[in-house]
């Protein structure tokens, strides 16, 4: 069987970048949500770690990906300062490949959180700095390599106190639908990438994406195979069946989460994606923090 080129994807997500620093409400507007936010990390500061971020990012700058695909929750409450730190982070990841970022609830916390992203980020955002009170109007994004399209949504969204809920939108739904319309899937295979899980169900409501259900019609419509999230802090890779189709899940773990053992320890995930004759080959391999370095614990492989 001939074998084409594999374009490779490095998968990561929830950095939530710490240490957190305390909202300043001299300094800017800061919300109640924010206040509360930061009482809650205070209570598990010590589950994420810079130097943990450090060595995931090595050991992703070792596998030389083709390009990245970061889902979201870079940082904890939407501050400026967090917004800095976050940009430098940022631009190594983008020194190592491509980067097709998008956001989670945490990054466009409150209102002014988007503001700020848009002033810090800019040159990460598809769109640029855009004056949209809406962060998800410069979505979906599509990186096309070879025989892959990596599509990215947004489902950050500020949201109320207790929810971190995410949803994709109707608007976004519908470019979604445009762009794998036009897709020539004798060319490319679409993989699809964003911060929440669709699969609902698994979640509590506070933390649902709202339009799960809508977007998993869309995915079984569309053939499109595999899904790429954040948001669970748990690494794993999951089959669904819709409308007969199977659908692959691959959630990330947090990369730069401090426990070792478990799908919540640290880690990354390897997507290779290649045309064999008439098909696509597509790997999934999730790697884990354990002993000190990262292994592969769970692969998948199929064709399309
Ligand atoms: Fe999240």
């Amino acid at each position: 069987m001939g074998r084409g080129q594999v374009v490779q994807i490095a998968h990561l997500s929830d950095l939530h970048i710490s240490p957190v620093p305390l909202p300043r409400p001299w300094i800017e507007a800061v919300h109640l949500k924010q206040v509360l936010g930061y009482i809650n990390w205070l209570r598990d500061r010590s589950a994420h770690s810079r130097i943990r971020l450090a060595a995931t990012m090595a050991a992703i700058a070792g596998a030389e990906p083709d390009a990245i695909a970061l889902s979201g929750d870079i940082i904890e409450l939407g501050m400026s300062s967090e917004f800095a730190a976050g940009a430098t982070v940022l631009s190594n990841l983008s020194s190592i490949a491509p980067l097709a970022l998008t956001l989670g609830n945490h990054d466009p916390y409150t209102p002014p959180s988007v503001r700020r992203l848009q002033t810090y980020w800019e040159q990460f955002l598809p769109g640029g700095a855009t004056t949209a009170t809406d962060p998800r109007e410069a979505y979906p994004h599509v990186w096309s390599s070879g025989p892959l399209a990596l599509i990215t949504l947004c489902s950050g969204i500020p949201t109320w106190l207790f929810s971190a809920e995410g949803a994709i939108g109707r608007a976004q739904m519908q470019r979604l639908e445009t762009i794998l319309a036009a897709l020539d899937r004798t060319a490319q295979v679409p993989v699809l990438h964003l911060h929440h899980p669709p699969d609902t169900a698994r979640l509590s409501p506070l933390q649902r994406l709202r339009d799960g259900d809508q977007f998993l019609d869309v995915m079984a419509r569309h053939d499109c195979p595999l899904i790429l999230h954040g948001h669970t802090h748990r690494g794993d890779i999951r089959e669904l069946s819709r409308f007969g189709k199977r659908l692959v899940l691959a959630g990330a773990s947090s990369a730069s989460a401090v426990a070792t053992t478990g799908p919540a320890a640290a880690g990354f995930n390897l997507i290779d994606v290649s045309r064999r004759d008439d098909c696509f080959h597509i790997a999934v391999s999730a790697e884990r923090f354990a002993g000190g370095a990262y292994n592969t614990f769970d692969k998948r492989e199929w064709i399309v």
